[in-house]
Order: structure tokens, then C-alpha cells, then sequence
């Protein structure tokens, strides 16, 4: 079960900042309230202030320079070197494969352990597995530059709830245990040579990219537009060039999930999306109250918050606190859904459609189908497991393990192990 700092997910972006805010959804989970050197401990974010006093470890690395001796296994050409860092068992290498995903490409820093695992997976090894991705013929949206935020991507036409706007593959994916061991020149090097490892389009793509004037330019883009992604339970980065243009809203219309076994990073719809208006993600956690969210924004991104949420009158502030507040504790409250009452699990949905806090409902919902399959209400249970998968599978993946256990309750509530256990 997620944790509740994992639920949410948003900040209050206004101009083209980055992705990088998405990087902080795990390290949030681990700490709210916690300083940037924290955030920078826990999490992939790579920004200057980020980055570990360069270690001299690398200027003495085992150098293993890559030629014909080292063949690589298909689909993989190997760029540039391996190394070793001082002290640390791992090696890294850079792994590019230009035909992954009909000639997009892919490069990976990564370990020799975890690319081969990850040349397994069915994306690279299971036919049309990637059929239905990086298709971006006539888009449901426009690019426009938008008054006072830079520049963003406003719906052309009328989106539905569950409805696809994106489903890409990256063509960048960086390990980041080789970034916490890596000395910033050697860790430069290595970025360079997977960039240089890409297909000629996706290489333009990735120098398209917004990066901070003044520094490594390859560095600062992944930095800027990298999102953070689990594959075999190492936390990677992953460039996205397509999703990097989604500004962030505090109450985003759109939730997105990462794939592992596609490799695939989707964006979907989470409410009805009139045309004309823009298409936003969360950056940061959004269930933090105001103060901590305009502080986390200012602290890691050093802009302040103005999206509608951020700006309304401090009555209102105030009341949406109070609603977050109460959130937390219900939510409490229903980690021991075996003894809470449904009337409880309601309030709790309740009270995300106030803080219109679509993308992440599900859990609200999960917890309302469980509360009455404790009660032996049949079909409250179902309704609310359904509503559950609806907004899970868009915002948690299509093979999430809670969605999965709603998929079960939603059919046969009777045989979940839920059933009537607050009667009894
Ligand atoms: C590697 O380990 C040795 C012995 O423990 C130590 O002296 C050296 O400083 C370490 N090097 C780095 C870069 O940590
Ligand atoms: C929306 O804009 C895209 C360009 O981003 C275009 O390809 C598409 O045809 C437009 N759709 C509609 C319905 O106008
Ligand atoms: C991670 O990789 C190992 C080694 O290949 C494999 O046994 C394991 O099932 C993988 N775990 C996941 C969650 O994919
Ligand atoms: C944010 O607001 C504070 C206080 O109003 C102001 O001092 C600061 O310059 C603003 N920062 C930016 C980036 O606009």
C-alpha cells in the first residue's frame, strides 16, 4: 500500500521549470519538511547544489577502454568506457541501442548486471510490445506559449477521463547509484557518450531540451527534464523529451505512471479536459499544506508558486488546509480499514473531490471498498473498487498491486479476505 506522502503527487509550477520537481515524489514521500541536502540524498535530483564534492576516486578509476575485446550482446553497442570507482564493486558502462522502439533508440548507464537485465524485458524482447508507443501523429494538443509560464501544451480538442495524451519510451536512462559514485567529470564524460550513442532525430531531441544556461550542457538537461523510475528496484532517471513539456499544476488534470516492464512512461487524462485548456502533471507532493509546498518550491526550484490553488484568498488557504489536515488523519485512521466505517472512507473521498485531487483518488476509493467489504456491503464494495481501478490504472500503472486486489473485490467481494471481517 502506497504511504501517504506517496499518493500525492504535485507542486505549483508556473513558468517551464522542469521535471526535475517529479524527481522529488519518492524523496518527498521520505521526508516532508526536510532540506534541500536531504532531497539530494535520497533522490536522483542532480542540481549543482545537489552534487556530492567531486571524489577523487574517479581520476584513479579502472579505465577499461571499450573496443573490439569487449563485445557487447545485441542489442546493445557499447559507447565510449566502462568504469570502475574506487572503492566501489560496481562498474558502469553506457548502453545504446539505436534500434529500440523502431529506430527512437535508448541509451543506459547502468551497470552490466542491470542492462542485461534490462535488455530481457519484454521492450526490447517481446514483439509489438511496443506497438501502440511513440506515436505522436496528430496529438490531442497544441504547444503554445502562454503569457507569464513559458511555454505549454493546451488541448485542441475535448479529452475524456482515461483518455491517452501520452505513452513514451525514454531515450535516456541513467542509473542513480552510478551517479552517487561518480565524480562529476567522469560522470560528464559518460552522459556525453550516451547522448552521442542516440539515433540522429532523438539526439536533436534531447538538444532541444531546456537546460541552465552556464552549466555542462548535456548534464543540465538531464537534470532538468529527467523523471525518476524504478526498474528492478533501482531508482533510475529517465529523459522523456515529449513528457518534459507538461507544465505543473498543484491540481493537474493529467496523472502519469511508468511501466517497467515496457519502459514505457504513460499520461492520461484524470478528469474531462475542455479544448483550450492546458494539460498539466504535478511536479511535487500535493497534499502538502500551502506553506510547505510554496517552501519546497522556492527552497528546490527557487520560484514562487502562483498556480490558483497558491494564489487564492487566505480564507480559502486556509479552508483547503483544513481539508488537507483532515485528510491526513482520516487517512490514518483507515490504514486499520478493518475496523473503520465506511462513513469514514466517504468522508475521505469526500473531501479529495473538494481539493479536486483527481489523479490520486484512488486511494480514497480503495479505502471505501474495503471498508465495505469489511461490512459485507456488496455493492458499495464493487462500485467503489471500480471507481478505484478507473483512476489507479492511470495514475498507478495498469498492473499496480492494488489495482490488481480491486480487480479481485470488484468481482467477487465475497471471496476476498475483506469480507464481513469488521462483523466478525
Ligand atoms: C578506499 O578505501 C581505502 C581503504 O579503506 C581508503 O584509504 C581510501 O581513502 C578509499 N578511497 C576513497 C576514494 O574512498
Ligand atoms: C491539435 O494540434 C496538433 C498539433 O500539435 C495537430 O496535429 C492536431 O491535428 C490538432 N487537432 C485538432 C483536433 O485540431
Ligand atoms: C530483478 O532482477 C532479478 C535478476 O534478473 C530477477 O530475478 C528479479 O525477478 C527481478 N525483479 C523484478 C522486480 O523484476
Ligand atoms: C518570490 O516572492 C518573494 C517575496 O514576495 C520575492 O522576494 C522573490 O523575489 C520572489 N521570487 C521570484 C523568483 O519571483
Amino acid at each position: 500500500m502506497l504511504t501517504w506522502s506517496f499518493t500525492l503527487k504535485t507542486a505549483c509550477a508556473v513558468e517551464k521549470m522542469s521535471l526535475l520537481a517529479l524527481l522529488l515524489v519518492s524523496a518527498l514521500a521520505a521526508a516532508s519538511g526536510q532540506h534541500i541536502r536531504d532531497v539530494c540524498s535520497s533522490s536522483p535530483l542532480r542540481q549543482l547544489e545537489c552534487r556530492r564534492p567531486g571524489l577523487d576516486a574517479w581520476d584513479s578509476l579502472a579505465q577499461t577502454p571499450l573496443g573490439a575485446s569487449h563485445s557487447a550482446p545485441p542489442p546493445w553497442t557499447f559507447q565510449g568506457s566502462c568504469v570502475t570507482p574506487e572503492n566501489v564493486t560496481e562498474s558502469y558502462c553506457v548502453y545504446s541501442s539505436r534500434g529500440f522502439a523502431d529506430g527512437r533508440g535508448i541509451s543506459i548507464l547502468t551497470t552490466p548486471e542491470r542492462a542485461e537485465i534490462i535488455r530481457r524485458l519484454p521492450a526490447f524482447v517481446e514483439a509489438g510490445a511496443l506497438s501502440r508507443v511513440n506515436t505522436d501523429a496528430s496529438p490531442p494538443y497544441e504547444e503554445r506559449e502562454l503569457p507569464g509560464r513559458g511555454r505549454g501544451l493546451i488541448a485542441n480538442k475535448t479529452l475524456h477521463r482515461g483518455d491517452q495524451i501520452f505513452a513514451h519510451t525514454p531515450i535516456l536512462i541513467v542509473d542513480e547509484e552510478a551517479w552517487q559514485d561518480a565524480e562529476t567529470k567522469q560522470w560528464i564524460e559518460m552522459q556525453k557518450a550516451a547522448v552521442n550513442g542516440l539515433p540522429p532525430a532523438s539526439k536533436e531531441q534531447f538538444w532541444e531540451l531546456f537546460g541552465q544556461p552556464g552549466e555542462d550542457p548535456v548534464s543540465s538537461r538531464v537534470d532538468t527534464n529527467a523523471f525518476s523510475i524504478d526498474i528492478n528496484e533501482t531508482t533510475h532517471s529517465a529523459v522523456l523529451p515529449e513528457i518534459a513539456r507538461l507544465n505543473h499544476d498543484c491540481r493537474p488534470n493529467a496523472g502519469y505512471f511508468f511501466d517497467p516492464q515496457t519502459l514505457t512512461h504513460y499520461v492520461h487524462a484524470v478528469t474531462d479536459i475542455s479544448p483550450g485548456t492546458e494539460i498539466t502533471i504535478t511536479y511535487i507532493d500535493p497534499h502538502m499544506p500551502r506553506r510547505h509546498r510554496l517552501a519546497r518550491l522556492s527552497q528546490t526550484w527557487g520560484f514562487n508558486c502562483s498556480c490558483s490553488l497558491c494564489s487564492m484568498h487566505p480564507s480559502l488557504t486556509q479552508a483547503s488546509d483544513a481539508r488537507l489536515h483532515q485528510m491526513h488523519a482520516l487517512e490514518e485512521r483507515l490504514q486499520d480499514w478493518e475496523t473503520a466505517s465506511p462513513e469514514i472512507a466517504l468522508a475521505f473521498v469526500s473531501l479529495y473531490e473538494q481539493e479536486r485531487l483527481y489523479a490520486s483518488i484512488s486511494d480514497a476509493y480503495r479505502f471505501a471498498a474495503l471498508t465495505f467489504c469489511a461490512e459485507g456491503q456488496r455493492w458499495s464494495a464493487i462500485k467503489y473498487a471500480r471507481l478505484a481501478i478507473e483512476i489507479g490504472m492511470l495514475n498507478d500503472g495498469f498492473l499496480d498491486e492494488d489495482v490488481k486486489q480491486m480487480m479481485k473485490l470488484a468481482k467477487e467481494p465475497e471471496k476476498e479476505s475483506c469480507w464481513l471481517k469488521r462483523v466478525m
